[in-house]
């Protein structure tokens, strides 16, 4: 019998033994919530930050009209307001064409939600929640308090920036270049991309108009953004795509307003050399077994998800990420994935057996189970041994 197989009906039959262990299901139990959330932006909580977006807000308001401008702004120390941060405490992900949620989207989405506790999550995404499938959202929505926090907020997928079609090619990413500055400049907040992983809370930065990762010698990088809505960067950012280089990955994301913008006026922005580690650290995260003091050096973490396919030494033994080969994955990125997974075993009495958990994943919701490779499968008959 091939070892998962054992283990497999090993739980099961731990299952069957002590179904007190049962209760495991009613707490992961999926809450249906009812509210359409397309539709309905739940409401703010009232100790939060007076935060409304630009479209929404009242222009006779004393603090809205008190940010409109940043002229003088000092990027070295920041600025109050009555002692609350500026930037407001959202965060923001953009997922074009993205109906699954991965295991990676999942550990960050989690340990953006752990560590910065933001007031809501914006998903901007043009997919409708009834086509968001996948494990990791079951996951997402088993949990209340998270669940609660998140926003699904329609946009469309841009075509085309200052009469300029987008390159076909790159549609999905240049499209959520430009989305990521736009939605900044409408509500302000933390805007990361899909693969940041959040190593400490971010509020140091909410004092700023805007901060950003911009390395020595290199582009700025924008998958970490942390700005008030009114942050002059961002208008003139997104000028620059009046030049718009449909056949360069990076040019207007990164380049231009670097070369254009920011080494003409580097006051701008705060500067954020290295602790949003936007550079490169594939060796780190994909082929170490130690980093010292990552969690004091880093506030985020870019996992460069995307290129390891040709940059991760060790990508064909572990060609993709889920919560059953992280558990014994040596690398540095186990270690950060394994931090921030919600602790899922049951509070399990002395006696009972290993926990169902550590063995296999069940899908509560199909009643199928996971197996290393992600395929899922109907528990074979305990009957059959
Ligand atoms: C995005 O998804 C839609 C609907 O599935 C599809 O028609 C479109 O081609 C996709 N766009 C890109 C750029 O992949
Ligand atoms: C779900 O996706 C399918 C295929 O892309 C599309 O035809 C359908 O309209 C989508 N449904 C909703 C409710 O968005
Ligand atoms: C603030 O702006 C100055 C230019 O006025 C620049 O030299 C400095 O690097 C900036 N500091 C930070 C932290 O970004």
């Amino acid at each position: 019998m091939p070892s998962h197989k054992r283990l497999v009906t090993l739980s099961l039959v731990s299952l069957l033994l002590f179904p007190s262990l049962c209760f495991y299901w009613t707490i992961y139990d999926i809450t249906s919530g009812g509210i359409n959330r397309w539709n309905g932006t739940p409401p703010i909580p009232a100790n939060s930050f007076d935060y409304q977006p630009n479209s929404e807000s009242s222009s006779s308001s004393a603090t809205t009209e008190a940010l409109m401008d940043f002229g003088g702004f000092d990027n070295e120390t920041g600025r109050s307001l009555d002692g609350r941060f500026i930037v407001p405490n959202l965060i923001h992900y953009i997922r074009f064409n993205k109906t699954t949620f991965t295991f990676v989207d999942y550990v960050c989405l989690r340990s953006a939600y752990i560590q910065q506790k933001p007031e809501r999550i914006y998903l901007h995404t043009n997919v409708d929640e009834s086509n968001f499938t996948g494990l990791y959202w079951k996951r997402i929505r088993s949990e209340p308090d998270l669940y609660g926090r998140i926003v699904l907020q329609p946009i469309e997928l841009p075509s085309e920036i200052f009469n300029q079609p987008l390159s076909d090619g790159w549609r999905l990413f240049h499209g959520s270049d430009i989305a990521r500055i736009r939605t900044m400049m409408k509500y302000g907040g933390i805007y990361l991309d899909n693969d940041v992983y959040v190593v400490q809370n971010l509020d140091k930065y909410r004092k700023y108009e805007i901060a950003m990762g911009w390395d020595e010698g290199q582009f700025l990088g924008s998958q970490v953004i942390v700005a008030h809505r009114n942050a002059r960067f961002l208008p003139l950012w997104l000028d620059t795509y009046r030049q718009y280089h449909a056949d360069l990955w990076y040019y207007n994301a990164g380049e231009r307003p670097t070369t254009e913008i920011l080494h003409k006026q580097p006051e701008l922005i705060h500067r954020v050399k290295w602790r949003f580690g936007v550079h490169m650290l594939m060796q780190e995260l994909y082929d170490s077994m130690d980093w010292p003091d990552w969690q004091q050096n880093q506030d985020t973490i870019h996992l460069l998800i995307n290129h390891r396919s040709y940059l991760d030494p060790h990508f064909k033994e572990y060609s993709d990420f889920n919560e059953r080969n992280i558990r014994h994955y040596p690398y540095m990125f186990g270690e950060l994935a394994r931090l921030v997974m919600p602790d899922r075993s049951p509070a399990t009495s002395t006696t009972s057996p290993s926990s169902i958990s550590d063995s296999v994943l069940l899908d509560w919701e199909t009643n199928l189970m996971i197996l290393d490779d992600g395929e899922q499968v109907r528990p074979p008959d305990p009957s059959e041994d």
